[in-house]
């Protein structure tokens, strides 16, 4: 039995979609906090177990009979004691094998937000230290963060960011949802880690390039100036912590933290992933 965690979310979701194309429902358990949102898998015969991170009951309950566990990242502040609970209870139930979804970067410690991305790496120690077959799956940014980053108005307005020329090797999360179902379902993924990534490298000005190319507008990228972004996005009335988000981020981004291409995404999909063309086509049904 496979249990994944977060599978009301984005990446679970599309996770379990990729289980259930290679096993039946009954070999799969979703862990979920909220019955409703959990209605979908239920119909497709996926036992559904509630609970939530903090409630260690509910996740010693969850663990019952699983041999595989997919921990999905979650975005809290005391995230890191949320996955060393689901660890914990893994451990004790006698779980073999756990896969945890983390972060792709080139050094944690020079991150603009290492406030919220050092959990990341804590949660694989921790887990290394307790023993279990892990395989960590440090995954890119998602290629659906992209409109996020860009605005709403992109076609009207362009793109004002402070990312220079720092490139990222986007993925799209139903790619990196396969790859981690593939892991669950193979064998020889045991104590490794794979940098979930595309195969090239893009900065925003090719961002731009390529919503040009799609859209039929001249779209603009401009380098924004890192010391007034946030004053500027704070005019437009961006929640404090978005902004703290978007500028660490982007101060990443152009620092050259996510400038890491890996097969690994490619290996385990057994073919290359969507470009990023492919992917903001599919984004923005253009
Ligand atoms: N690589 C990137 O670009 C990128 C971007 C954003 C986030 N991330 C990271 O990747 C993770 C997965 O991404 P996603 O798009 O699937 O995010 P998502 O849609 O927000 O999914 C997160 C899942 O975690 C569950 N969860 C949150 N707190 C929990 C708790 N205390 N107990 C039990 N379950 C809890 C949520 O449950 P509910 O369904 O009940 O809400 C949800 O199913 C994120 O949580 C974040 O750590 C990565």
């Amino acid at each position: 039995m496979i249990l994944v965690t977060g599978a009301t979310g984005h990446l679970g979701k599309t996770t379990v979609e990729h289980l259930l194309k290679n096993i039946p429902g009954n070999k799969i358990v979703a862990f979920a906090r909220a019955e409703n949102k959990a209605q979908q898998l239920k119909e497709r015969g996926i036992e559904i177990r509630l609970g939530n991170f903090e409630d260690t009951a509910s996740l010693d309950k969850a663990m019952q009979g699983i041999e595989k566990v997919l921990l999905i990242s979650t975005i809290d502040h005391q995230r890191y004691q949320q996955h060393k609970n689901v660890v914990d209870a893994a451990k004790k139930a006698g779980v073999k094998h756990i896969a945890y979804t983390g972060v792709t970067l080139k050094n944690v410690n020079t991150s603009a937000v290492k406030f919220l991305m050092d959990s990341h790496f804590e949660t694989e120690d921790y887990i290394k230290e307790s023993g279990l077959n892990y395989t960590f799956l440090r995954n890119s940014l998602y290629a659906e963060v992209i409109p996020m980053y860009v605005g709403e108005n992109v076609f009207e307005k362009g793109i004002y960011l402070p990312t220079a020329n720092g490139k990222v090797a986007y993925a799209l999360r139903r790619e990196m949802g396969e790859a981690a179902a593939n892991v669950l379902l193979q064998n020889g993924h045991e104590n490794k880690t794979y940098q979930i990534t595309g195969s090239e490298l893009y900065s925003y000005q090719d961002v731009a390039n390529e919503l040009s190319s799609l859209s039929g507008k001249a779209i603009n990228y401009t380098d924004a100036d890192a010391a007034t972004f946030p004053d500027k996005l704070k005019e437009h009335g961006v929640p404090e912590l978005r902004i703290l988000i978007a500028s660490g981020f982007s101060a990443d981004i152009k620092s050259g933290q996510y400038e890491i291409v890996s097969k690994d995404l490619e290996d385990l999909l057994g073919r290359k992933p969507i470009t990023l063309k492919e992917s903001l086509k599919e984004i923005y049904s253009l």
